[in-house]
């Protein structure tokens, strides 16, 4: 558990001061600043901090919290004091509620393994470029969540027929005339036994840039409903109206040209994630010595399943089957690993290609959309063997 002090004064001086120094937005991963609580991370941004996985870690099932990514749209709480924090549920309920930290730390806790991943993660290769942050393929992680389940807080509050969308407040500090973060779920989703008030990850506190005290946890959908240092949960009898419920995280109802304007009314929620794979190992650029050369990473599908791995050496002409790794929970990534043999030295492009249970594949080129959301190309890297 970090401590109060470091919580209100430790990342943010560091952060700030690191800012001041060096006024870059983008650093490789060898390079970047030192950020407490991370490690080896590309940073996006320091403004509002976002912070990128080196895609290499993506070979283990659990991401450990000093590598799971970071995305926060405006500044971290500065002051947040747990003893004087509480959680409200209001709205369209029959009896609201408020809860400390210690309350709900006694409630019946849930773990959910979960993929997280950030609806914009692969923007980087939409072309022509949209304006947002540039990740490219890092914007996801897995962890263990644990909280209450946030059905249980509901039902004590009492939901009534008008019960329609939870919407979700976090404390972040919003500069300027910034619209604050706030969005909801449907109540269908909300009150899934495995729709989470998250208080810990990977089995301790939640830190600081994950939302301490309290955060939701809303497995297989984009990260951006997943609402950190939560204060207020609102029950409303409509999906709730706000910049980031609209223009934001919305998804064009139609396949559109690269480029192409896309009206409002012709839009949907970004919800579930899409099908998606990712190449941990070997990594970009690389040169090997050995021909026999082990491929591995990890393939996610939110709500579904990977039902398949494929990987190509030959751009795409022909797939082999991958091996899945044993460890598996609904929601999180699959580790799939591959051993191949070089035919000869030279140049190749390795490709990865996720199939799931709902017959989603991932396809062969971006799949644009004004905002770059949920893109999911087939990954590819490209290596040499030597001689
Ligand atoms: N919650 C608040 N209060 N403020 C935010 O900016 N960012 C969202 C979500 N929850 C955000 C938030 C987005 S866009 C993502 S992808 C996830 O948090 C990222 O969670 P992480 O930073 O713990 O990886």
């Amino acid at each position: 558990m970090i401590s109060r002090r470091e919580f209100v004064f430790g990342a943010s001086a560091t952060i700030g001061a690191v800012a001041a120094v060096r006024p870059l937005l983008r650093w490789g991963p060898d390079e970047s600043p030192a950020i407490p609580g991370k490690h080896g991370m590309i940073v996006r941004s320091l403004r509002f901090l976002d912070l990128e996985m080196p895609v290499e870690y993506a070979n283990s099932f659990i991401t450990p919290v000093e590598h799971f990514f970071v995305r926060n749209h405006m500044h971290e709480p500065s002051t947040l004091d747990p003893g004087v924090w509480r959680l409200s549920i209001d709205g369209e309920v029959e009896k609201p509620l408020t809860l400390t930290l210690a309350e709900l730390t006694k409630l019946e806790q849930h773990t959910v393994t979960n993929t997280l991943e950030c609806a914009g993660n692969g923007r980087a290769f939409a072309v022509p470029h949209v304006p947002g942050v540039q990740w490219e393929k890092g914007a996801v992680g897995t962890a263990r969540f644990s909280g209450p389940r946030l059905r249980y807080l509901l039902e004590r509050a009492g939901m009534r027929p008008t019960s329609k969308h939870v919407m979700f407040r976090g404390l972040d500090e919003v500069p300027g005339k910034v619209p604050p973060f706030i969005r909801s779920i449907p109540i269908e989703k909300a009150t899934d036994g495995d729709t989470l008030v998250a208080l810990r990850i990977n089995g301790a506190a939640l830190t600081k840039h994950h939302g301490f005290p309290a955060r939701a946890l809303v497995p297989g959908w984009i990260g951006a409903a997943s609402c950190k240092w939560l204060t207020e949960i609102k029950v409303l009898n409509k999906e709730f109206e706000g910049n980031f419920m609209s223009p934001g995280y919305r998804m064009p109802n139609h396949p559109v040209k690269p480029g192409e304007a896309v009206k409002v009314e012709d839009t949907h929620p970004a919800t579930a994630l899409n099908v998606k794979s990712l190449i941990a190992s070997p990594r970009e650029r690389m040169s090997v010595r050995s021909r026999v050369i082990h491929v591995q990473g990890a393939a996610w599908a939110g709500e579904a399943d990977i039902a398949k791995v494929e990987v190509s050496t030959d751009s795409g002409a022909t797939w082999q089957p991958t091996q899945l790794g044993k460890e598996r929970s609904r929601y999180a990534w699959r580790l799939w690993s591959y051993y191949w043999k070089a035919p000869k030295p030279g140049s190749y492009t390795i490709m990865s290609r996720a199939t799931d249970t709902q017959g989603r594949m991932q396809p062969d080129s971006v799949q644009w959309n004004p905002s770059g959301y949920l893109i999911n190309v087939v990954d590819r890297v490209q290596i040499h063997v030597q001689s």
